[in-house]
């Protein structure tokens, strides 16, 4: 009983209106529980009953049941290097799938919560996020992963997180599997969506193997310098080492990504040339690169996709083909 939640707060926390959850309640189609003048229910019991009875509302969480069941793709957007554009692509990327009509799921797994405040949300404000679920993981052992998410207004769910996602290293640190947590987070999630694009934070620790393990693909954000090419060496090492250490034998290289590009000077036009000869007969580039333009910034400014915010700029022209080149699984 302890998970179990007032009907008030599941509707919250589903996005879901409330007279449907209690109407649903009284005749039966969801098993809550009466105390007092309330109701109870488990955040399992409504998913199933979103899942069975269809959803009007976001988030896409319980949509499983209206199509055949695929499994999400889930992918790490990952480079140990900062300020490559892995939240801007992991936001951008997953906006132009939803405007494909992918269910998407985001999930902002660095402590800084970048992602989680350009979809406009105040980590402080949240009860729920990846690492209040982390936490009673490893506690109970329950993925409780669900509660945390939220609709946003870009078309896609999210996983939000806090500073407090910072201790989950040390708290992690000492667990049993630590590795696999994340993972198991997520696999009662797989169903319910298309895609999920886990943000990572940019230097190699717990997090991010935990993103590696649960990930079947990753996409590899690289800003168009000479020097960023020494931290995709090292992000495909690392890739290297997940296969072969048996933590996740299928993990690939989706892409790298060129972000920032601006054609118009030498040395960028040089630094896409080196790395193509450098990477390109290793793993996949995607033909599609990013321009660098102030859009971006002054999206995530105003909590939008450069999808709507910009929606005829070489940004959104950009990231829909990116979309369009996922979706494919060309590179
Ligand atoms: N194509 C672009 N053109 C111009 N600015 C961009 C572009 N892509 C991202 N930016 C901006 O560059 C900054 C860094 O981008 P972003 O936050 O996506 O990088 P990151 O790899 O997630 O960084 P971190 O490693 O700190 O998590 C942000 O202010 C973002 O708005
Ligand atoms: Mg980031």
């Amino acid at each position: 009983m302890h998970d179990h939640l007032p009907l008030k707060d599941a509707a919250q926390q589903f996005g879901v209106k409330l007279d449907r959850l209690r109407r649903a309640a009284w005749d039966g189609r969801l098993a809550a529980r009466r105390v007092g003048n309330q109701w109870l229910v488990a955040p399992a019991e409504v998913l199933r009953f979103l899942r069975d009875h269809g959803r009007r509302t976001e988030p896409h969480l319980g949509t499983a049941g209206q199509r055949e069941t695929v499994m999400a793709r889930i992918i790490a957007v990952a480079v140990p290097k900062g300020g490559t554009g892995k939240t801007t692509t992991t936001l951008n990327l997953g906006a132009a799938l939803a405007e494909q009509g992918q269910r998407v799921l985001l999930i902002d797994f660095d402590p800084q919560g970048n992602l989680t405040q350009a979809l406009g949300l105040r980590p402080s404000d949240l009860e729920h996020t990846a690492y209040t679920a982390i936490k009673s993981f490893l506690t109970c052992f329950e993925p409780q992963l669900a509660l945390a998410i939220r609709p946003t207004g870009i078309g896609v769910d999210l996983v939000p997180t806090s500073a407090r996602l910072n201790l989950a290293n040390d708290e992690l640190a000492v667990a049993i599997q630590r590795e696999f947590v994340l993972q198991k987070l997520l696999a009662p999630l797989a169903a319910h969506y298309d895609f999920i694009l886990i943000d990572t934070l940019p230097y190699l620790g717990v997090l991010v193997l935990n993103a590696l393990v649960a990930a079947q693909e990753v996409l590899i954000p690289l800003q168009a310098e000479y020097l960023a090419t020494e931290s995709v060496a090292l992000m495909l090492d690392q890739i290297q080492l997940m296969r072969r250490s048996g933590l996740n034998a299928g993990l690939s290289v989706l892409g790298i990504l060129l972000t920032m590009v601006d054609q118009r000077t030498i040395i960028h036009r040089e630094a896409v040339e080196y790395t193509r000869k450098v990477f390109g007969g290793q793993v996949p580039i995607f033909p599609t690169m990013v321009k660098r333009s102030v859009r971006f910034p002054e999206s995530q400014a105003s909590h939008q996709s450069i999808l709507t915010y910009d929606p005829d700029g070489d940004g959104a022209r950009a990231y829909r083909a990116l979309a369009a080149e996922v979706l494919r699984g060309t590179t």
